[in-house]
């Protein structure tokens, strides 16, 4: 495995490698790697691609300053689980490198509807900085294939929006989100949970699971009610729960057989916010 800190040399290592009939496949991470990280790596590897990790925890994607703040940096072992996964590559920049004539110099881009609801509304700026810096590491990698977790479906939906405003040819692929035992998403948020905390996290995938059983047979207002009590009764505050269109995350009010659905939820526990979604077919 080879760690690059500049861009440039990455650039030339990876211009090399392509001459050589090589094809890459990457992986944009903040660090804090867990299993869900690893399975996008294994993905790529899986395709016989040479696979490029970075980790760049990105301030221009947090609105919250003091979130930025509490960003677990945990390197030495994030490169551990990487070797251990067969990564080819890690880049390792630091934030001259990513924005080299400073982040308010470096483009961003408009996802217009889709940055507007859900994660957008609640987190204004955030889908500008994620385009922002996934604009740059796309320039600088250049790979023919990007692994994405769904975990952050909204955030996938705006990378592919983005690959396609830069006209590039980088195949999205959208990776199943890794669960704990209890449904629990991985996140590398999850690791700041109490005890407590932790015991009831998995009732978020609990309520996803009775919105996508409950399809046609109640109306979303019911279920969304009945999710939202049973969140709040073990001391989550929701932000969302909500059913909208999976390919455009316009909010749906209700079912509707006729479009393709996913439903969503963002909840606080404590300091801690944790975000997930299941396909509601
Ligand atoms: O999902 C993340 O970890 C980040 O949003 C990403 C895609 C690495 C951009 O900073």
């Amino acid at each position: 495995m080879v760690v690059f800190r500049k861009s440039a040399e990455l650039s030339d290592y990876l211009h090399i490698k392509r001459s050589e009939g090589n094809s890459i496949g990457f992986v944009p991470t903040m660090g804090a790697l867990h299993k869900g990280h690893i399975s996008l790596v294994e993905a790529s590897k899986k395709r016989g691609l040479i696979t490029v990790c970075s980790i760049f925890v990105n301030p221009t994607q947090f609105n919250d300053k003091s979130d930025l703040a509490k960003y677990p940096v945990t390197t030495e072992a994030d490169l551990e689980l990487l070797l251990g996964a067969g990564c080819d590559v890690v880049f390792l920049p630091d934030e001259k490198e990513v924005y080299p004539q400073g982040a308010e110099n470096t483009p961003v881009y408009d996802f217009g509807s889709l940055e507007a609801v859900l994660e957008g509304a609640m987190r204004p700026g955030h889908f500008r900085g994620v385009g922002q810096v996934v604009g740059r590491l796309l320039e600088i990698v250049q790979p023919q294939a990007l692994f994405l977790g769904r975990k952050d479906y909204q955030q996938c939906l705006v990378i592919a929006d983005l690959v396609k405003q830069m006209h590039l040819a980088t195949e999205v692929v959208r990776c199943d989100t890794r669960r704990e035992p209890d449904g629990l998403a991985m996140s590398s948020r999850n690791r700041r949970l109490t005890e407590p905390q932790r015991t009831v996290a998995g009732l978020i995938y609990q309520c996803l699971v009775s919105i996508q059983s409950k399809n046609g047979a109640t109306p979303f207002a019911i279920v969304q009610k009945e999710c939202d009590d049973i969140l709040r009764k073990k001391g989550f505050e929701p932000e969302y729960i909500a059913l909208a269109n999976a390919d455009t995350l316009s909010p749906l009010a209700n079912y509707d057989a006729a479009q393709p659905m996913v439903a969503l939820i963002a909840a606080r526990i404590g300091d801690t916010r944790l975000i997930d979604n299941i396909a509601v077919v």
